[in-house]
């Protein structure tokens, strides 16, 4: 079904990106997020996702709202970001952008081998559903379904799906597979969305603030689950939060000021949630 989606132009296009987006090809400590210096050329043509100069203006009557500013982003297959940076900085914009769920004003994204920036809205519904899972800061479980349920619902519409039982074992929650989310504590009730967002194998899973609505040890459990999903499906993960402690637990940290990547951040070794403390 992918086939839909316009394929990218080729090499003339990929050697252009490869010079303009090394935003996190920088040496393992801190570094400028915007420099455009070396260039690993395997890493970026293995990227999954490819944002090239991206920047999204809103507009509200005579005023713009620049949300993004020439963005370069890659993510790589696998690994754990956190996107870190003050309200209105452009957080939600940019995750909104690399799901599907918004376009950029200007610039390009590519997913694989995939314009996305010129898909049809159809097609990016197809993308969504196929290779994106979400977690938002409210769970928005469906209240009249129990856990399994909530989960089984996705399986229907994926192309190939895990057993649901399968997606809550990662998350802790098979025992309380026949209970109905208001039966659930907040943070069980995040681990079951993250059941749900998983469940069809995406290969990105975008995190909006995850833990914003949790208490300390509650919020410390469901960044384990995350962690744990990471590890065992491979799965690129991207978490927005206020919480910079978090920022020890991923591979990249990206900071965002006024919709401009500012500073992007390799840590050399992770640390678990267990670890962390704020
Ligand atoms: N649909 C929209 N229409 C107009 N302006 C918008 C829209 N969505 C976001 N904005 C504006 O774009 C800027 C970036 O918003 P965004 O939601 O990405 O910030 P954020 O970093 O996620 O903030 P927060 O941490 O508060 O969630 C803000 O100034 C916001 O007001
Ligand atoms: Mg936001």
């Amino acid at each position: 079904m992918e086939s839909v989606w316009q394929a990218c132009p080729p090499k003339k296009d990929v050697t252009k990106v490869v010079t303009l987006c090394n935003t996190e090809d920088a040496p393992l400590s801190t570094t400028s997020g915007q420099a455009h210096s070396s260039v690993d050329v395997a890493k970026v043509q293995q990227a999954v996702f490819h944002l090239d100069h991206i920047s999204k203006v809103y507009r509200m009557g005579d005023n713009e709202i620049h949300a993004l500013r020439d963005v370069d982003l890659d993510l790589q297959p696998g690994e754990f970001v956190v996107l870190l940076g003050a309200s209105g900085s452009g957080k939600s914009t940019l995750l909104n952008i690399l799901g599907g769920l918004d376009r950029p004003t200007s610039g390009r994204v590519r997913y694989r081998d995939h314009e996305l920036t010129s898909a049809t809205v159809g097609e990016l519904t197809q993308f969504r559903r196929e290779h994106v899972g979400f977690v938002f800061q409210f769970y928005n479980l469906i209240p009249s379904l129990t856990a399994f349920e909530n989960v089984a619902l996705v399986t229907e519409i994926a192309a190939s799906p895990m057993d649901p039982d399968e997606a809550l074992g990662l998350v802790g929650m098979v025992e309380r597979r026949n209970h109905f989310p208001s039966q659930l504590s907040g943070g069980e009730q995040q681990r079951v969305a993250i059941a749900r967002a998983i469940v069809k194998r995406p290969d990105v899973l975008l995190c909006d603030e995850p833990t914003g609505a949790l208490d300390y040890p509650t919020g410390k459990l469901v960044l384990s689950v995350l962690q744990h999903v990471n590890q065992t499906l491979g799965t690129i993960t991207v978490v927005i939060t206020h919480n910079a402690a978090i920022a020890a637990m991923a591979d990249r940290v990206i900071r965002i000021s006024s919709g401009r990547i500012v500073e992007v951040q390799r840590n050399v070794t992770k640390a678990s949630p267990e670890e962390i403390s704020w």
